[in-house]
């Protein structure tokens, strides 16, 4: 290990390069041992992030054997789960096996916990992959992972099933911004509406913005639809493909009768969507980017390009209270509950 003092950072356990944090080093120190300002964790459940998710089933053919081979390399190489590729993590769902001395927490081992911070700089040791959800972009595993003194975690509460807390928590920095960013009759744009933080978008943009709001929902594929109109929350559903600026331009100008988007929010696992997002939304509006494909050269020259003051916002996964936020509107809609649980519970593959 880096010999360096502990760090609340975690950057004593940084390998390569020196000086980094730990989210941006290429590697990372991912010995088992509970520093006195750590957290050990025994884990049970990868959610991987949806975009690393996708780019890892495309190179590997969707071959499950290929993806777990994929997965054990990466961890293997960098001491962590960050997609080499799209530079993400995801999260996981763990108990508690040792908390470091010097650290105070409402913790004691045995509790059941999901970290709020990224496995792209969270330590993690897999023993073995035990199962790959290729619906769910999950992965049991026997392994264990270090939480830092500064990363957070919710406790996985008793009225809400582990595995649909741990899918929602893994986005639940989209729908606590929504609830930030949109006010009473916005007109809002959600692209990517039917995806697992399009949903939880979606219904939080309704509760913001109030029934006379307008709320679009665009998605990529008609299967989503169903699911997405059950919420009844879009003014309007729209069907486009996101890397086609113009495309979703016109889709969404004719659903909104001409009218440009206060609000537009991205929730896209695809690169190239930066500039579907950018033309529908007013000078004066706001776009936010949550999608890890991203890219920030594309938006901002895209933007002056097209001579757009739009003010745009990097998706942080954090925001205070995102965790309860995002939780409660699973206890208060048995529709969005119960569609989270179809795709994400335990009967989802
Ligand atoms: N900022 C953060 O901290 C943070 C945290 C977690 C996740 N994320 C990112 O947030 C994004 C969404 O995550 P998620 O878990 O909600 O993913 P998800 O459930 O896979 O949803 C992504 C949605 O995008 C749609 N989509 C794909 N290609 C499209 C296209 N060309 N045009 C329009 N829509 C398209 C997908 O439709 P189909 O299913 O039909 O392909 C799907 O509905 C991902 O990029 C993920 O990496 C960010």
């Amino acid at each position: 290990m880096n010999t360096n003092q502990p760090c609340p950072y975690g950057s004593h356990r940084v390998i390569t390069p020196l000086g980094a944090l730990p989210q941006s080093a290429d590697v990372i120190d991912n010995t088992m041992v509970c520093q006195d300002n750590e957290i050990l964790i025994d884990v049970q459940t990868l959610n991987i992030d949806s975009a690393s998710f996708t780019q890892i089933r495309e190179a590997c053919g969707s071959d499950p054997e290929a993806m777990k081979a994929m997965i054990l390399s990466i961890v293997a190489r960098r001491g962590k789960m960050q997609n080499p590729v799209t530079g993400s993590g995801g999260m996981l769902l763990g108990t508690i096996r040792e908390v470091g001395k010097a650290l105070t927490r409402d913790l004691k081992p045995g509790d059941s916990i999901a970290t709020l911070v990224s496995l792209s700089l969270t330590p993690l040791k897999i023993d073995k992959i035990l199962s790959l959800y290729m619906d769910k972009d999950q992965v049991d595993i026997r392994g264990q992972a270090i939480l830092f003194e500064t990363g957070i975690y919710a406790k996985i509460p008793t009225d809400l099933p582990a595995d649909i807390v741990l899918s929602a928590l893994d986005v639940a920095g989209a729908p606590a911004q929504v609830a930030k960013l949109v006010h009473q009759n916005d007109a809002v744009l959600i692209i990517g509406s039917g995806g697992k933080s399009g949903v939880l978008c979606a219904y939080q943009a309704r509760k913001s913005a109030g029934p006379q709001g307008k709320i679009i929902g665009l998605i990529y594929d008609e299967s989503e639809r169903a699911d997405l109109e059950s919420l009844a929350v879009c003014s309007q559903i729209v069907q486009a493909d996101a890397r086609k600026p113009m495309e979703v331009f016109s889709r969404v100008m004719e659903a909104s009768g001409g009218v440009k988007m206060d609000v537009t929010i991205n929730v896209v696992n695809v690169p190239g969507t930066e500039m579907a997002s950018i033309l529908p939304t007013k000078d004066s509006g706001i776009v936010y980017f949550f999608g890890m494909a991203t890219s920030f050269s594309r938006a901002a020259l895209g933007a002056e390009g097209i001579k757009s003051e739009a003010r745009m916002m990097i998706g942080n996964g954090y925001t205070a209270g995102h965790d309860r936020l995002t939780l409660d509107l699973l206890r208060e809609s048995p529709v969005l509950r119960g569609l989270f649980q179809k795709r994400y519970g335990a009967e989802a593959k």
